[in-house]
């Protein structure tokens, strides 16, 4: 797909299926997490080269710190990482760094490296790369309500001037454009607390690809899914023309 006006201007992904990759190949979790980070790089490339607007992956969920303490140090360690190595190419390709959640739980040094990488991408015009990262949106839809709520209390609003627009203007993803396109890989078919407000209107497309093997090429299959959709946000089809 050469031509950008036919890419979709938002697409968010949920990468799933590290593990699994791992089990096939009788491998640790961790190792399909590794794996995982390769496909990240190997993605974000692509939605460079490809001039796509903005990109969000979930990289990490609020639901995900239940699992087994190991795995989660063993994720951590895979964002120290990246955010330690990547951020230099983000800089030098022009790409906007952002996270989205709840930024009060994770290490110190992470979320160091993190508004680092935030700053030093912040004047950058190309890819808006945010990555979902101890993000659950029913928590972020309770922040928002909770602030405005707040706000209310104090007599700084008025109830009945809330709409959407301006409930939307408290999310973490303010000035993102909602997500054209969602995509989920493993076979899996939910949302898992990703973007319920902002996913309205998505387009969705699930593959069966294992998150460690989706290539770009896979990537641009999606996007040429995305662009045979019709979209009507509620409205009906235009007539055909007689
Ligand atoms: C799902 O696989 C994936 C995750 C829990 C998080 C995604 C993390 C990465 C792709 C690696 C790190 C990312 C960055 C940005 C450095 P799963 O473990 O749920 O797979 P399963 O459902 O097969 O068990």
């Amino acid at each position: 797909m050469a031509e950008t006006e036919s890419l979709p201007r938002h697409v968010a992904i949920i990468m799933d299926g590290n593990g699994r990759w791992a089990k096939k190949r009788h491998l640790p979790r961790a190792a399909g997490h590794v794996a995982g980070v390769s496909a990240v790089r190997n993605i974000v490339r692509a939605a460079i080269d490809m001039q796509l607007s903005c990109l969000t992956l979930y990289a990490f969920s609020s639901e995900n710190w239940k699992r087994p303490p190991t795995e989660v140090s063993h994720l951590m360690g895979l964002f120290r990482t990246y955010f330690s190595e990547d951020v230099d190419e983000l800089v030098a390709r022009n790409v906007r760094m952002r996270i989205i959640g709840n930024r009060s739980r994770a290490a110190s040094d992470i979320l160091a490296m993190i508004e680092d990488g935030e700053r030093r991408t912040s004047g950058n015009t190309g890819l808006n790369l945010t990555f979902a990262f101890d993000y659950g949106a029913q928590e972020e839809i309770a922040a928002a309500a909770r602030a405005m709520a707040e706000e209310a209390v104090s007599g700084q609003l008025d109830p009945k001037s809330i709409t959407p627009e301006s409930f939307a203007a408290r999310l973490s993803t303010r000035g993102l454009p909602d997500p054209d396109l969602i995509i989920r890989t493993s076979g899996e078919r939910r949302l898992s607390n990703f973007l319920l407000w902002q996913a309205a209107y998505s387009e969705f497309v699930f593959v069966e690809t294992l998150w460690p093997d989706f290539s770009p090429a896979q990537f641009r299959e999606a996007l040429e899914a995305y662009t045979q959709r019709e979209r009507r946000f509620g409205a009906l089809s235009p007539e055909p023309v007689a």
